[in-house]
């Protein structure tokens, strides 16, 4: 499994001929030159929740690609009223995918969409567990600490990718409780540097994180599992 960071909160994960991408905050991240146009071949685009910062080109990379967009039921309706193919599905729920699964879990945030400058109902926040070739990715979304996180040890995850940039989301110290929490074999921070409100120094949390390993990945930069 390819696991590439994309920025922000934007990873695009690769198995066999499964292409799979998350949060694809592309065209308006000032720290990112991707352009939609270069993915190509995307299955499935999951959306953690309705912010801009989220939804990103999700639009655009769904009518080029012919992909399955994955979401919350709420935020489904909103991509269905784009004339845009939606798997809805809710958090506790699992979806089947080729070689795998992606399993709905709880995220404490907001997911309102700003639609011509008002909000609209976006149902609640989330994150994804995905399993492809018995490989296990937890992308967290946007969300403060949680309880329920300590639910995800079971799981039995391999790379935990964490927001860290504070604000708007859990920031260093409460991700170090996540991730021992959750346990996981790598933990990747997220969501941080993208604007000045979210600046930590990642180094920081990778220098805090006694027990587990942590990979800062630059934007393009990819691992493989
Ligand atoms: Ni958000
Ligand atoms: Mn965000």
């Amino acid at each position: 499994m390819k696991i590439k960071f994309l920025g922000h909160s934007a990873f695009l994960i690769e198995e066999r001929d499964i292409r799979i991408i998350i949060d694809p905050f592309l065209s308006d991240n000032p720290q990112c030159n991707i352009a939609p146009e270069t993915l190509d071949n995307i299955s499935y685009i999951l959306v953690t929740h309705g912010h801009a910062d989220h939804i990103g080109d999700t639009k655009h990379i769904a009518e080029r690609n012919n992909s399955d967009i994955i979401c919350n039921v709420e935020l489904g309706w909103y991509f269905s009223s784009l004339s845009l193919k939606v798997l809805p599905m809710h958090i506790g729920g699992i979806k089947k995918i080729p070689f795998g699964s992606i399993k709905m879990t709880p995220a404490l945030h907001g997911s309102g969409i700003k639609v011509n400058g008002i909000g609209i109902n976006g149902g609640n926040s989330n994150g994804f567990i995905i399993e492809v070739s018995g490989k296990k990715v937890y992308h967290a979304g946007d969300t403060g600490l949680s309880v329920e996180m300590q639910l995800l040890k079971r799981e039995n995850i391999d790379v935990a990718l964490l927001p860290i940039g504070g604000n708007f989301t859990m920031g260093i110290d409460d991700a170090i409780i996540a991730a021992s929490l959750i346990e996981p074999k790598l933990v990747i921070p997220m969501h941080y540097n993208t604007f000045d409100v979210i600046k930590v120094n990642p180094h920081d949390f990778k220098a805090k994180m006694n027990s587990t390993k942590t990979a800062i990945l630059d934007i393009n930069e990819e691992i493989i599992i």
